[in-house]
């Protein structure tokens, strides 16, 4: 069995991903906020590489049923509903809507994993119903790809951590294991950071989240296990 992880979708060549199943983690912000929408009742999300390309697919949507989100610089975009913030994605707020979500790193990041089957969205908000689908794709594929968002075309560590725990969550009694250098990495992290909470408190994209007020994403992202659901993206649609 063999796990790759790539710390940014830079590395990725088209096709590389076709058919294998992947799992997109960008824990600061889009994958929580992905996985908060869902649970909350939204329909699905359609992820958008750039801003532009959002109002395009929603003006292609029924008006009445699409809400437009999305971050530049951590801060809403300015003519969308919401934010990329994982506590605007209230009942209230996404319930039975489609939300086409235009992010800096993660929406690229999925729209980067289209072709991948399964693709699954991953944070530590859904960690262990996340861990269990992805053991299961490991098990029947006989092997699994991590890809993380990173930040600015960077390793980011709260995404770098999440491969880890998530390796090692998944590994549990399989014989012979091949990684790449990335997941190798990624498991040496975790020897390093302690808990979630370290690992995203200490990261950068924290930083620029509290520097833009927003402090408690952090904390609502850093507290495992809050969803049951397992974000699947097939079709350009999120459910
Ligand atoms: C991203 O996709 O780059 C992030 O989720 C950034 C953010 O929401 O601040």
């Amino acid at each position: 069995m063999r796990i790759d992880v790539f710390f940014t979708p830079l590395g990725l060549n088209p096709g590389d991903l076709t058919g294998r199943g992947v799992v997109v983690v960008d824990v600061l912000r889009a994958s929580t906020t992905v996985i908060t929408a869902l649970a909350n009742g939204a329909k699905a999300i359609i992820p958008a590489a750039t801003a532009e390309e959002a109002v395009r697919l929603a003006s292609n949507l029924e008006k009445d049923g699409v809400v437009l989100a999305g971050e530049r610089k951590s801060l809403k975009i300015e003519g969308f509903a919401l934010g990329n913030s994982p506590r605007e994605m209230t009942a209230a707020a996404v319930g039975g809507k489609t939300i086409v979500l235009a992010t800096t790193n993660g929406t690229p990041a999925l729209v980067a994993a289209q072709g991948g089957d399964p693709v699954l969205v991953g944070a530590p908000a859904n960690f262990r119903a996340l861990a269990a689908r992805a053991r299961a794709v490991l098990e029947q594929r006989g092997e699994l790809v991590v890809l993380c968002a990173g930040r600015d075309k960077q390793f980011a560590v709260e995404d770098g951590y999440t491969a880890g725990r998530l390796i090692k969550a998944v590994r549990r009694g399989v014989k012979r294991l091949e990684l790449n250098d990335a997941a190798r990495a990624a498991i040496a992290l975790t020897d390093a950071v302690a808990t979630w909470t370290e690992a995203l408190e200490g990261s950068e994209a924290a930083r620029q989240l509290a520097e833009a007020d927003l402090a408690e994403d952090v904390r609502f992202a850093a507290k495992p296990d809050r969803f049951t659901v397992v974000p699947s993206y097939a079709d350009r649609r999120i459910t």
